[in-house]
């Protein structure tokens, strides 16, 4: 085959061969296979020795006619095949901008939460600092420091957890108040939110409930102090409408002691099957700090006075939201929970 035979049917297999690439791959072996250092069109070039002196300028033109133009014809076809390769990704690649999202369904506070909040507000405004202290507590905290001796029926068996022979669950708030004042010395002005314990369980108790403790030490505070903090707590959570009464009651660690009253807030106090026809409601208890409990923590009883109280969250949240059972609180009931 002469020369020029050769040229044309070169260019006739690499229009054939460009016609079928359609990957950047097969279009780089191409290159190679024709105008790489062995490639068909290079090969071509070396050949050009073996001619007549006077065919070989027209043969080394056409040659490079043929290098040019599949050279050229290479970087068209690339270019080709990478906006194809770039528009097949965008396809497969597409988003529907307009699908409508998925929802993420949104969490709701615990209404034991929301009450919580809502009393320590109540008492923080008034001035009230918050306190903490141990779950898994002292017998000394719990009881002893309390004026609670050990033969007093509040430890029976049956009501406290005891995790050893002087460490209990605590069964109520009241251990932060002797904690607090022996770090601190009068005037004291704090409240303590938790959890407490008791080995019980009905429609109206449960192992596990909350309380709010509050203490006040200062000099001269009198029950009338005692009275005005807790009205005033009644109305600010239930509503200036609301009767308050206080009734004689006891506590080992207060003296005198109450428990605190307000109307049903169901009947209003006409009387109804939530008060038991009383037209009350029992909310938390009270007094005025014994002088027993300042013995244990070194405070002159002759110069300090105070009153102290706790309440049961769970109590507070049935009333506010007239939920007729405690257990509702714990059993993680989402239809239950979505309501608040
Ligand atoms: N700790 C008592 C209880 O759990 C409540 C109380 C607290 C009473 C403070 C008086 C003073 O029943």
């Amino acid at each position: 085959m002469d020369l020029r035979q050769e040229i044309e049917a070169l260019e006739s297999e690499i229009r054939r061969l460009l016609g079928e690439v359609d990957s950047l791959e097969a279009l780089d072996r191409l290159r190679v296979d024709f105008l790489g250092r062995k490639g068909k069109i290079t090969l071509l070039t070396k050949r050009l020795g073996s001619l007549a002196k006077e065919e070989r300028p027209e043969a080394g033109k056409a040659i490079n006619r043929l290098k040019t133009w599949a050279a050229e014809a290479l970087e068209e076809k690339m270019r080709a095949v990478k906006a194809a390769v770039r528009a097949r990704k965008l396809q497969q690649e597409r988003v529907d901008v307009t699908l409508p999202g998925r929802r993420v369904p949104a969490g709701r506070e615990h209404p034991i939460t929301l009450v919580s909040r809502e009393i320590t507000d109540i008492f923080t405004g008034m001035g009230f600092d918050i306190a903490e202290g141990p779950e898994v507590e002292l017998d000394y905290y719990n009881f002893e420091a309390l004026n609670i001796p050990k033969d007093h029926p509040a430890r029976d068996m049956q009501d406290t957890f005891y995790v050893s022979d002087n460490v209990v669950l605590r069964t109520h708030t009241s251990p932060v108040q002797v904690r607090t004042m022996e770090k601190q010395r009068p005037p004291v002005r704090i409240i303590t939110l938790g959890a407490v314990y008791r080995c019980d369980s009905d429609v109206t108790h449960t192992p596990m409930f909350h309380q709010v403790e509050g203490l006040l030490v200062d000099e001269n505070i009198t029950m009338g102090d005692l009275k005005g903090v807790l009205t005033r707590f009644v109305h600010l959570m239930f509503g200036r409408d609301i009767g308050v009464r206080f009734r004689p009651s006891f506590f080992p660690f207060t003296e005198p002691s109450a428990e605190v009253d307000i109307q049903c807030v169901i009947c209003k106090g006409k009387g109804c099957r939530v008060c038991a026809q009383t037209g009350w409601l029992e909310i938390l208890g009270c007094g005025m700090v014994d002088p027993a409990v300042y013995g244990f923590v070194d405070y002159d009883p002759e110069i300090y006075s105070g009153f102290a109280w706790g309440l049961g969250v769970e109590r507070v949240a049935m009333l506010k939201y007239g939920i007729n059972d405690l257990r509702s609180f714990f059993e993680n009931d989402m239809r239950f929970l979505a309501q608040f």
